[in-house]
């Protein structure tokens, strides 16, 4: 069979599954009804004397409602400040630059960003013995986490896009969910000793370039905390979290993508991953597309293969 520019369906799909192990990135849908709500966003509202409360009213809104939007997936209840940032980027900045400590990834497949702006972690899986989970095929299982290390995780994992269980670590931990937003409603396992949580709108709703993102902790952030007392923060992005909140559920993107998700993972022989934009593959063919140690899962984003 051929197309109307005269490929062949065996050359279509081999074009396609080139595209996919060339792109290293995390790519995402934008969405008609996103486009409509930010459509409806008066920058003007937000246009607040600063010191006069107004801001400080909506972000304790969009601080309560999200918490309620999120806690099927995330429970806060044990983080009681809130603070508005730049994306989860931000957030990431705002971390390194505060912290004095020496720290830890799980993995080699875990966002680089923070260290690429910032110190230089250990690996907890850069220890003789390791070995994946022959059913999860996450690597680093035992991992010899260091209990006085802070532990930066990206829970979904920025190395395969699916939700995992640290198990249990008395470590501080610095927990990055930015993905959330992509899955269905399922249960983050939230370490004890959680120090921050970030989330964002990047991802789930294509708001690259809103920088949206909140960060919960359990302790006064020790730069956003001040930031705050001055009403210094983003009104009107504080404004888009509200409409997104209220007008999406917190799996719709989710529910929206995971047919087509398991459609497109069936045609390439992929694993559908948590998040609907991602998938994992041990096909040596996207061996290039691997990031772990001691795990032969490539990550896709099959992104390119939705619709814009
Ligand atoms: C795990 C992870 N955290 C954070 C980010 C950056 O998020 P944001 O756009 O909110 O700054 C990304 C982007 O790829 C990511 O993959």
């Amino acid at each position: 069979m051929e197309n109307c520019r005269g490929l062949s369906k065996h050359m279509q799909d081999e074009r396609i599954k080139r595209k996919l192990k060339a792109y290293p990135w995390v790519d995402v849908p934008r969405h008609e009804d996103v486009l409509d709500v930010l459509k409806k966003q008066d920058l003007s509202e937000t246009y607040y004397k600063r010191g006069s409360g107004e801001a400080t009213r909506d972000l304790d809104k969009v601080e309560k409602d999200y918490r309620e939007w999120v806690k099927d997936i995330v429970d806060l209840s044990e983080f009681p400040y809130c603070y508005f940032s730049n994306g989860t980027t931000d957030a990431l900045h705002l971390w390194q630059l505060s912290e004095t400590r020496e720290w830890q990834t799980l993995c080699y497949g875990e966002y680089n960003y923070p260290e690429a702006i910032g110190t230089t972690p250990t690996v907890t899986c850069d220890v003789e013995g390791q070995y994946m989970d022959p059913e999860t095929h996450r690597s680093a299982i035992p991992g010899s986490i260091d209990s006085t290390k802070p532990l930066y995780i990206s829970i979904p994992s920025a190395a395969d896009g699916n939700i995992f269980d640290v198990g249990n670590t008395s470590a501080p931990v610095i927990l990055d969910c930015t993905y959330v937003g992509s899955t269905q409603i399922k249960r983050i396992k939230v370490p004890k000793n959680t120090e921050q949580v970030f989330f964002s709108f990047s991802k789930g709703f294509g708001l690259i370039g809103q920088r949206l993102g909140l960060v919960y902790t359990k302790e006064p952030h020790p730069i956003l905390d001040t930031l705050k007392k001055f009403e210094n923060w983003n009104y009107a992005g504080v404004k888009t979290i509200e409409l997104l909140i209220n007008n999406f559920k917190v799996d719709e993107m989710w529910n929206r993508y995971r047919e087509k998700q398991l459609e497109i993972c069936k045609q390439y022989n992929f694993k559908p991953s948590d998040c609907f934009f991602l998938a994992t593959t041990k096909d040596p063919y996207y061996a290039k597309r691997r990031r772990m140690k001691w795990n032969d899962d490539a990550r896709i984003c099959i992104t390119p293969l939705f619709d814009d």
